[in-house]
């Protein structure tokens, strides 16, 4: 049986979450993310947003620099944020829906019906170099317009699922195994995120076709209790049990 060679992106911005909250200077994300890589993580995920309430521009410049590994910024498509994007060149950019008054990002970006106002970024950050992501709902359509405007890649939304409980958690995974399905065959790469923690990780494991988990929050939060270095390897530890994901037949 082929193993797994599922890869990690940890986000760190609950790193600069606890900074912001009283202004001082640590804890360092850069710091954070050193041992995140140590730990054998594959990337670096950040989301600089519009309101800065977390990652600041110097953050994101200074992981620039220091991280070996992927730089993966999410990101609106603001002209102030894309022209951050352009300057600091990262590995990877997802798109992201973004709303001042939310607790984090909830739900996908409208691929289909926002694709005129897609367009132009994707196509600006592709040219820059970056792999382009768009952070999307499990939605068929969703997914095909994905693959219109010429992304490389998408993340699902996790959170659905992650909130869901009984009946409702396996139709929630039913639609994200279909829409995996889809993305691969339509020659996109298959990314999650969002709400992913050491108890649902086994369901999200039987989604096929999956590159790359980026997971943030529960890491950080274990971080508090056990380290960084732990909790990062805690992770790597359950998804070294990916295989593929559910047959196709099952
Ligand atoms: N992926 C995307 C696109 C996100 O917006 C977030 C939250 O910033 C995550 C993954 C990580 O989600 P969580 O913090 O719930 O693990």
């Amino acid at each position: 049986m082929k193993a797994s060679n599922l890869q990690l992106g940890v986000n760190i911005d609950h790193v600069a979450t606890i900074r912001e909250a009283r202004g001082t200077d640590y804890p360092d994300p850069v710091e954070a993310a050193g041992i995140v890589e140590r730990a054998g993580a594959h990337g670096i995920t950040v989301h600089l947003r519009e309101d800065r309430r977390h990652i600041q521009d110097k953050d994101v410049f200074a992981l620039r620099e220091s991280i070996g590994t992927r730089l993966n910024l999410e990101m609106a498509t603001a002209p102030e944020i894309v022209d951050i994007a352009l300057r600091l060149r990262p590995d990877e950019v997802c798109l992201v829906p973004e709303r001042r008054e939310e607790l984090t990002t909830e739900g996908g970006l409208d691929a289909a019906g926002m694709s005129q106002d897609l367009a132009g970024p994707v196509q600006v950050l592709k040219h820059a170099g970056a792999v382009v992501s768009l952070f999307i709902d499990p939605d068929p359509w969703q997914v095909t317009a994905t693959a219109e405007l010429g992304a490389t890649c998408l993340e699902f939304h996790t959170g659905t699922f992650c909130d869901a409980t009984g009946a409702a958690a396996d139709l929630e995974l039913d639609r994200l195994i279909a829409a995996a399905r889809q993305a691969h065959q339509l020659g996109l790469q298959v990314n999650a995120g969002h709400g992913i923690h050491m108890r649902n990780i086994g369901a999200i494991l039987e989604m096929p076709h999956l590159d790359t988990l980026n997971i943030g929050h529960s890491i950080v939060a274990r971080a508090v209790m056990v380290g960084m270095h732990t909790a990062v390897s805690e992770m790597l530890g359950e998804m070294a049990a990916y295989r593929g994901g559910r047959a196709e037949s099952a």
